[in-house]
């Protein structure tokens, strides 16, 4: 049992240091890479990704689970494992099974579409023209329901598809938790389109790109980023991704008249980063260094971005030192200006510049979409006109153009199908994790306004980032906050702070 087992870890650690080699090529071809590189790039990760799978796969990992007891789940009621052991059992037998399920003829004909009809989104969205992607968006929308019946589903096939983002979520509990905030945000957004609008006109200047870089930098220091374990750079789309234990890279991007969007993409991508070099000694290097769901990875980076960096104590602390970097544009603007503009609430087109009070509404939107077309209930040509017709509906806008409607986003190009709701599921994760951190660290707002954020980040760790994938999501929360997954805590967050900005 004990040799078996050991085995199993050694595979294991291997399999993530394989999957680790990828993410260097990978991290590197949205970064430094020459632009000519990008095929022969393409064919090291496809080589890459095959052994990679090959090894998922092997009758060595089966053959070694079957012993360890994963088929019968024998293994659960082992006296001689320990909780890490059998949960390390779970995940190993879960991801080999999800793997075995979905054929390898399957897996290259989902690689090579989404490869191609990720240049062609490119294109459409350049062109501002859906029809240029909407022949391998069909193909696509096959391939991810040809998914779901090898994933297997009970209820919507949507299920099959959420299970990869988000283990254990469902349709029908998404339509619960979304529909608690239809109920909500349209009449609060409503009341604060009646209110004074904040000016946030000195955020609509030129801000110096090198200064910006130098005020990142700054923030990563303050957020305790371990400079040996990772690095900062630049790319189109700020993402963070796993080189190694201790590897971290996180990029963001600058733009002279966007101001924010740099500054807190690179709060947001921290915040993914902190998550991923928490996990515990003991579990790094194995298939339980991760996150139990991608709403709980989101939570970490929305946490830190929203509720902790766009907070009026937070900029107490840090606002005379951003004023430092850049006098001319924020002379004669106070803390408590510069707070209101950059929790500033206004409806738009655009996901990724969405404020957090409309955010969710470009989530449920897509889940809407999304599950419908996996059950053929709508049809890709009828595409735009549903998205437009939503947007009217839940932020009163219609938008300019496809570009600006339904091909903003690339996650449908790479057949990420079940992708969005976990964004929403991270503002949410994170409102009920942050009232928790609140009710444990009594001086938690004292302590933000004199810049200490390590209480902040010890809490996380404690609480949620050494466990890696332990607990499934929704375990996790009832052990952190005392109860499952509850959106009356967002809305609560949310009700609190606005009501403030907005004087309603
Ligand atoms: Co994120």
């Amino acid at each position: 049992m004990r040799e078996a087992l050991e085995k199993l870890y050694a595979e294991d650690r291997q399999l993530k240091t394989l999957e680790h080699a990828a993410a260097v090529l990978g991290w590197d071809q949205e970064t430094y890479m020459p632009a000519a590189a990008v095929e022969e790039r393409g064919a090291q990760l496809a080589a890459l990704s095959g052994i990679i799978h090959r090894k998922a796969v092997s009758d060595t990992i089966g053959s070694l689970l079957t012993q360890l007891g994963a088929l019968d789940e024998s293994y659960q009621t082992n006296p001689d494992l320990s909780e890490a052991d059998r949960a390390f059992i779970r995940i190993a037998a879960r991801n080999y099974n999800k793997q075995k399920k979905l054929p390898s003829e399957w897996v290259e004909q989902f690689a090579q579409t989404t490869s191609m009809a990720q240049s062609n989104w490119s294109r459409a969205k350049e062109a501002s023209d859906f029809s240029l992607f909407s022949g391998d968006l069909n193909k696509i929308i096959d391939l991810v329901r040809q998914k779901a019946g090898y994933i297997g589903y009970t209820d919507h096939p949507y299920d099959a598809l959420l299970d990869e983002y988000e283990l254990g979520m469902t349709t029908e509990r998404l339509e619960h938790i979304f529909r608690d905030l239809l109920l909500f945000l349209p009449p609060f957004i409503r009341k604060i389109g009646e209110a004074k609008q904040v000016d946030d006109s000195f955020l609509q200047q030129n801000y110096p790109v090198d200064t910006q870089e130098k005020f990142s930098r700054y923030m990563l220091g303050q957020m305790s980023f371990p400079s040996e374990r990772g690095r900062l750079d630049v790319s189109a789309h700020p993402f963070t991704t796993t080189l190694g234990s201790s590897d971290v890279r996180i990029t963001t991007r600058y733009n002279e008249n966007l101001f924010q969007s740099g500054l807190f993409g690179t709060i947001h991508e921290t915040g993914h980063a902190l998550y991923e070099l928490g996990f515990s000694d003991d579990i790094r290097g194995t298939c339980l260094a991760d996150c139990p769901s991608l709403g709980i990875h989101e939570s970490q980076s929305r946490t830190w971005e929203n509720i902790v960096g766009r907070s009026r104590q937070f900029w107490e602390f840090h606002y005379p030192e951003l004023k430092k970097h850049f006098p001319q544009n924020l002379s004669g603007v106070t803390t408590e200006q510069f707070y209101r503009a950059i929790n500033k609430v206004e409806p738009s087109c655009i996901r990724v510049e969405a404020d957090e009070v409309t955010y969710n509404l470009h989530i449920v939107l897509r889940f809407q979409i999304e599950k419908d077309l996996v059950a053929g209930k709508i049809s890709v040509e009828e595409l735009p006109g549903i998205w437009n017709a939503k947007m009217v509906e839940f932020l009163g806008l219609t938008p300019q153009n496809d570009a600006e409607g339904v091909l903003q986003d690339i996650h449908w190009a790479f057949g990420g199908f079940g992708y969005f709701p976990t964004y929403a599921l991270g503002n949410l994760y994170g409102a009920q994790f942050s009232a928790g951190m609140e009710q444990d660290i009594p001086d938690l707002a004292a302590a933000v306004s004199a810049g200490k954020l390590t209480d902040i980040l010890n809490w996380l760790r404690r609480n949620i980032h050494r466990f890696g994938c332990m607990y499934p999501a929704e375990d996790l929360c009832r052990r952190v906050t005392g109860k499952a997954l509850d959106p009356q805590v967002f809305i609560d967050y949310l009700t609190f702070k606005y009501r403030k900005i907005y004087a309603i």
